[in-house]
């Protein structure tokens, strides 16, 4: 039970830690849509994987990540091993709400995304192949320009949207069950914590959408 709770406390913890990189990586894409041809967007992307204090916490970031889905994991099954049956259908809907119900399968999705993602822009970054662009004299990696080709196919577009929408659902229970686990819910203020909640589980997944949308109709 209480390695149970453990589990929730770091889930919880590593879960608002990625809240705030969400905020962070969401202000730094939304250069993408400037009108400067990315030349913002590389200048910080430049920023972002070569100061060492950021590249430092970028490891942690990792590390966040990897623990998050790693218990995520642990728990489901020790759930599952608990009630093997599982709920009754109708007290299931009754009893709680879809996205807390399915976790796992918004977890996986938004776990699809993520290898994908990483693949084609963080891996790219890092070590190509990418084109190479001067302003004022100084190279940077045209990572603009990588992102920019794959929001011009539909199909990708599609997937960002799909796991921006599984990524609203999982933040939606995400967000109550850390309150929760972590004790910070309280009847008076409850209601505040509630709005906060659902305002950025939906504010945010929708402004990553809205980027690889924006950037595909542009190039239509
Ligand atoms: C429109 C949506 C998004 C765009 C355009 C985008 C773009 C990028 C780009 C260009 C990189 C490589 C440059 C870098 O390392 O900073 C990157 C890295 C990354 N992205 Fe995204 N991203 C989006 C959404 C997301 C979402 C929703 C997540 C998480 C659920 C995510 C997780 C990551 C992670 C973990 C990295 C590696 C960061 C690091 O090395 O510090 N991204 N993204």
């Amino acid at each position: 039970m209480s390695s149970t709770l453990g589990k929730k406390l770091l889930m919880a913890l590593t879960g608002l830690f990625l809240v705030i990189f969400l905020v962070v990586h969401l202000s730094g894409n939304l250069q993408l849509l400037l009108n400067d041809e990315g030349r913002a967007f590389n200048v910080y992307a430049k920023f972002m994987t070569t100061n060492p204090l950021i590249k430092t916490t970028s490891f942690i970031l990792y590390a966040a990540f990897i623990v998050h889905i790693i218990w995520a994991i642990i728990l489901t099954v020790n759930n599952k091993k608990a009630r093997p049956v599982g709920y009754a259908k109708t007290s299931a809907s009754t009893n709680s709400t879809w996205s807390s119900r399915n976790m796992g399968i918004l977890g996986t999705i938004i776990f699809i995304f993520l290898v994908i993602h990483l693949k084609n822009f963080w891996y790219v970054m890092h070590w190509g192949p990418i084109d190479m662009v001067k302003y004022e004299g100084q190279e940077y990696r045209d990572l603009y320009a990588t992102v920019d080709m794959a929001f011009s196919q539909l199909w990708y577009v599609v997937l960002y949207v799909v796991a921006m929408l599984g990524l609203m659902f999982h933040l939606y229970h995400g967000f109550s069950s850390a309150f929760q686990t972590l004790g910070l819910n309280h009847v008076k203020y409850n209601p505040v914590i509630k709005f906060v909640g659902v305002a950025f589980a939906i504010i945010v997944p929708a402004m990553f959408a809205a980027i690889p949308v924006i950037i595909y109709f542009k190039n239509f």
